[in-house]
């Protein structure tokens, strides 16, 4: 067996460099664990950065897929396959929307969100081409998903970009009020900014955004590929602001760690889109759905979302009590369910380093925009697994 050294120089030696990666090779897990090749445990509380809601090796999951493998990976699209018309019919239900199509990662569910809203409002207006999104949103890294991504050190580089973005401040409806006209053709939120830095919306934001959108003519798309599948404490983080899109967008855990994406949407814009409109080779492919569809047999049952939602709270609540004794370094605790964030403010060690230091004593957590610490673990943790992780944060933090 190769040492860790010998790995870390065959991939610094020969992919692509644009991942700053921590320095440990990990090679299996079990529930909220991951373990690397020394043996050493950790507690995952990024989950593949909101990936694996059922944890590791969670064995109904790896036997769908084994099992699924043994019959068929891989069909064409051009052909029905059980799985993917299993899945479908469950987003449907579950969303209250009319129709899914499956993509591979969140980019490319969202850039076909962006498509078929273009083509929708291209038959009113051919002018209807505006979509609006947030500032420090994060929608993808594809030319269109990264223009849609409000923050402009994506775009560096990357010039010309697709045309038609505009951006709002988040929670600020006066502002999307003066920027919103019969030019629109979509509004595209996170329903709960994740990668920005963990911004729930607040004060009615996303119901006066519905408001907006109709008395324009805009369609609403909410991308959930963060804060969906459970994570909030609702299958769609939507249920729980009582508004919905005409458009969703999922991918991350919605196949547990298998890669896939998916819109969904009403049959009004579906009607949008005709035979050759959109496509993809590998989308929602047998294997793909039948992961997804372990997934949603499992997330959405009411017990499972009560322990997101008790467990999340018990999470929050900790959150706060660490804020409340580290005051001078942490500001604000934001966020809902499983998906929290601690607001650093002239924290001893940089964001960076926190997450160093945590690793070090066995525990994965993540900093993102630099000064807020990320927790979105599967969904399966426990008050005792907090506990673990907050413990570990209380001695980084004192130090
Ligand atoms: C809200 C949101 N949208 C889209 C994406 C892009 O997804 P992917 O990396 O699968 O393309 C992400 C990824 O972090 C995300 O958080």
């Amino acid at each position: 067996m190769q040492t860790q050294e010998q790995i870390f120089s065959r991939d610094d030696n020969n992919y692509l460099p644009v991942f700053n990666r921590y320095k440990i090779v990990l090679e299996r897990g079990e529930g909220a664990y991951l373990y690397d090749i020394n043996g050493k445990r950790y507690i995952d509380f990024l989950a593949g950065i909101a990936v694996n809601v059922l944890g590791h090796n969670y064995a109904p999951l790896v036997e769908a897929i084994s099992k699924q493998a043994a019959k068929v990976i891989h069909v064409s699209n051009l052909y029905y396959t059980e799985p993917q018309a299993a899945a479908a019919e469950k987003l449907v239900k579950l969303s209250g929307l009319d129709r899914a199509f499956f993509a591979n990662s969140g980019a490319e569910a969202n850039e076909g969100a962006i498509k078929i809203a273009r083509k929708y409002a291209h038959q009113f207006d051919a002018d209807k081409s505006q979509i609006i999104t947030a500032w420090d949103s994060f929608h993808g890294r594809t030319l269109a998903t990264l223009t849609a991504t409000g923050q402009p050190k994506y775009h560096k580089g990357f010039e010309p970009l697709p045309q038609g973005f505009d951006y709002v401040h988040y929670n600020d409806i006066a502002e999307l009020e003066k920027k919103i006209s019969d030019k629109t053709c979509a509004v595209m939120l996170e329903t709960i900014q994740g990668e920005g830095g963990v911004y729930p919306p607040k004060n009615n934001y996303l119901q006066k955004v519905r408001e907006l959108c109709d008395k324009h003519g805009a369609l609403l798309i909410f991308d959930e590929i963060q804060a969906g599948i459970g994570r909030s404490g609702k299958f769609f983080a939507y249920e729980k602001y009582g508004v919905k899109p005409d458009i969703v967008t999922l991918a991350k855990g919605l196949a547990g760690g298998v890669p896939i994406g998916a819109f969904i949407c009403t049959e009004k814009v579906a009607k949008a889109f005709n035979p050759g409109d959109h496509g993809t080779t590998f989308g929602g492919n047998p294997l793909a759905c039948a992961a997804a569809n372990v997934v949603l047999d499992t997330v959405p049952n009411e017990k499972f979302l009560a322990h997101v939602e008790e467990v999340g709270k018990y999470f929050k609540d900790k959150l706060i009590e660490l804020q409340q004794k580290h005051s001078e370094q942490i500001s604000e605790v934001r966020g809902e369910g499983l998906i929290l964030g601690a607001q650093l403010s002239n924290p001893k060690k940089s964001g960076v380093e926190i997450v160093n230091e945590c690793m070090k004593r066995g525990a994965i957590i993540n900093c993102t925009v630099g000064t807020v610490l990320r927790f979105i673990p599967p969904l399966i943790i426990t008050n005792e697994q907090v506990d673990e992780v907050i413990k570990i944060l209380d001695e980084v933090l004192s130090e």
